[in-house]
């Protein structure tokens, strides 16, 4: 039985690039799309969520090359990543690909041959900065230089970090290429381009008929406003991704194939499982289709994407959904302070659940950012989930065991106020299904409040003490987990591994959204078992440490040089005062430890004539502490303390090193602790 009848519904999220770790900020997206279609499949309609990684472009292209392995190989590993990720977070795709994939590759071409044939295509030859000493056209963040404004040193080319100046790389004074530090020169190539001008009829229509949001809506507007060009589809050789039909040479940019890469993951799922894939994407398709996405990737999916899909007669999404940035307390995530945390660095420390609920809560239809404010991510998960919810279970969990033998009543006692909890269900539905999940979240709370002050003001922990009043007892208990279930139906979207426990605890087969009409009635549950345990502020702390750490094996990954010194240009000339501000001393090693938890740290007490240091040092693949005891070495003595997840370090010992090894500094006889290096 449904309200309505099932719907077709297609959903995808946006696929995150194969060059990196998943973030809590990425996590936003999926997590929200994840409950969205949690939610329609509880509703019983024939909902397919899929997925890919991101695989082509020159970015990958380049990190497998700085990693030494071929691109192939990278994204193999970064989807695995991905997948678990995911995977521990709950969000459950039906499918997750790669747009390195043959159904990709098919339909790109596919839809690039439409556009072609139709007239969509034009060709032009264009000017762009070559890198000669690496052979590679250069992309306008790959060339560096003197702002022509305002003549700060080191800026990207298309803009000034320092004065905002935008401008072409051509004006950059003494640009370099950032990949080989050559001096890029100026070379004219073919590329090809959408006529998107085409579809500007089209797309104003498209962009004024509901399917975008209406802050989107006007955003788009005075993108229209400022006219259309024609879109650069195409990069030359060498690039990692498709070659072009016909254009020997000539490969795809990767947002050409990006977006394919939902028709092809869901082309992969729908050969799996034999689903019609016409019936989605055809041009008259009854079939709904909608792509979350942050707010950064509008304009690719507000305006391209349905305008190669109409160019090549397929059908364009139903709607594109959009959601804002995530800060963290208050600001930008950073590297620095510890904010910019991994899925899986997260997931170390803390219960994944905790953050779909937190996100939940927070979550609107709009597209403002959303803060992650720990503190209060804290406050509320505990007083919540586990305040609210998870105690009308175990308050009432106990007394159906010792007076029902683990059955709840054969009647209720209250119908009226099941009846309106039931009823409760369509009004948050509609939140959900509106993509309002602050106001489910807010309307389920308010419920989970009414059944606790139900509980608390009918004392079945009074009455239990009173002789022959165990039926009174036993049927107010068993309206509280006839509330729990009404409660868990409509979390089970957003918190699916409690959902999970708490249908084995009540032993139901489901939990789906019409599932919550028939009480429970003369029906047995299980023990009971906690279903969520508080937050522990210092397991947050320990998550903030540990994403300083991240941080720290990045930046010696990109300063770790492959190879013999020639491939790592000596740095930036610095003044003699620069160089005065390190203050280097001969360090005698008092004591060598492993540090537990950490299989690349050494413990290291040092000695520097009278004051002694504690300081971590990432060479314990070469050293065995009792081989550096009493051995001297050279210390930076004034760097500033830095808190790890093991203690704070105090400084930092001195070593050559590249991947064949690791060789601290030592000074010859007769240098005394303390001495200063100069
Ligand atoms: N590869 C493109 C998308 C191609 S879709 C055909 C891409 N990848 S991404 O990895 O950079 O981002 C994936 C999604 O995560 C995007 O929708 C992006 O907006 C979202 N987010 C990345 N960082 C985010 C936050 N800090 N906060 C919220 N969403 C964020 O873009
Ligand atoms: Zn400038």
């Amino acid at each position: 039985m449904s309200n309505t009848a099932q719907r077709k519904i297609l959903v995808t999220s946006a696929l995150p690039y194969a060059n990196g770790a998943i973030h809590l900020g990425h996590l936003l997206e999926y997590i929200q799309t994840d409950i969205w279609v949690r939610f329609q499949k509880s509703r019983g309609h024939d909902c397919h969520y899929v997925c890919a990684d991101d695989a082509h472009g020159t970015a990958i292209m380049l990190r497998a090359e700085q990693e030494g392995i071929t691109s192939e190989a990278l994204i193999d590993r970064v989807s695995r990543d991905h997948q678990a990720d995911f995977a521990r977070f709950g969000v459950g795709f039906d499918n997750y690909h790669s747009t390195h994939s043959e159904e990709n590759r098919y339909f790109s071409e596919l839809i690039y041959t439409r556009l072609r044939d139709k007239g969509h295509i034009a060709t032009r030859d264009i000017e762009q900065m070559y890198d000669p000493a690496k052979g590679l056209f250069l992309a306008d963040r790959f060339i560096k230089g003197t702002c022509p404004k305002c003549r700060t040193e080191d800026q990207y080319g298309d803009n000034c970090e320092a004065c905002g100046a935008t401008y072409t790389p051509a004006e950059l004074i003494d640009p370099v290429s950032a990949i080989s530090g050559a001096t890029p020169e100026v070379r004219s190539s073919t590329h090809y381009f959408f006529k998107l001008p085409d579809f500007a009829d089209f797309l104003h229509e498209w962009i004024n008929d509901g399917h975008v949001q209406p802050q989107i809506r006007n955003k788009l507007l005075e993108w229209f406003e400022s006219g259309f060009n024609e879109w650069d589809i195409s990069r030359d050789a060498p690039y990692f991704g498709f070659e072009i039909p016909d254009a020997p040479g000539k490969y795809f940019y990767v947002w050409l194939d990006a977006p394919i890469g939902y028709l092809a993951s869901f082309k992969n799922l729908c050969d799996r499982e034999g689903i019609d894939f016409d019936a989605y994407w055809n041009s008259d398709s009854e079939a709904e289709v909608y792509h979350f996405i942050g707010k950064d990737i509008v304009y690719f999916h507000a305006l391209f994407w349905p305008a190669m899909l109409h160019g090549a007669e397929l059908r364009t999404p139903t709607a594109v959904n959009c959601h804002g940035f995530v800060t963290v307390n208050g600001a930008k995530m950073s590297k620095s302070r510890g904010t910019f945390i991994k899925a899986a660095t997260y997931a170390e420390h803390l219960n994944p659940e905790y953050l779909r609920y937190y996100f939940a809560a927070k979550l609107t239809a709009g597209v403002d950012d959303l803060d992650l404010n720990l503190e209060d991510f804290a406050q509320r998960v505990n007083s919540d989930l586990v305040g609210k919810v998870v105690n009308i279970a175990s308050r009432c969990a106990g007394f159906i065991k010792k007076l029902g033998g683990g059955k709840l009543s054969a009647h209720c006692a209250e119908p009226q106020r099941l009846a309106r909890f039931i009823a409760a269900g369509d009004e948050i539905a509609e939140h959900y299904e509106t993509r309002e999940f602050g106001r489910a979240m807010r309307r389920i709370m308010e419920l989970a409040d009414e059944a606790n002050t139900y509980i608390a003001d009918a004392e079945p922990w009074v009455l239990a003490k009173q002789d022959g009043r165990e039926q009174e007892v036993l049927d107010i208990c068993s309206v509280g987990i006839n509330l729990f279930r009404q409660l868990m139906v409509y979390l089970a979207p957003v918190v699916p591994a409690m959902a999970e426990d708490a249908r084995r605890f009540m032993q139901l087969d489901s939990l789906s959204w019409e599932s919550r009409h028939t009480l429970l009635l003369d029906h047995a549950i299980a023990k009971f078992k906690p279903l969520m345990t508080r937050v522990e502020t210092d397991r947050i702390d320990a998550m903030i440490e540990a994403s300083k750490e991240d941080l720290v094996e990045e930046q010696k990954l990109k300063s770790t040089p492959k190879g013999p010194l020639a491939d790592d240009p000596i740095a930036d000339e610095i003044a003699f005062d620069d160089f005065a501000k390190v203050d280097l001393r001969i360090a005698r090693i008092a004591k060598a430890e492993y540090v537990e938890g950490a299989d690349k740290l050494l413990r290291l007490t040092l000695d520097i004539g009278g004051e002694t240091r504690n300081v971590f040092a990432g060479i314990r693949s070469a050293y065995a502490p009792e081989a550096l005891e009493g051995r001297l070495t050279v210390m930076v003595a004034n760097l500033a303390p830095r808190k790890m997840r093991f203690g704070v370090s105090e400084g930092m010992v001195l070593a050559a090193g590249d991947d064949d090894g690791i060789y601290l500094l030592e000074p010859h006889s007769g240098a005394q602790p303390g001495q200063r290096v100069r």
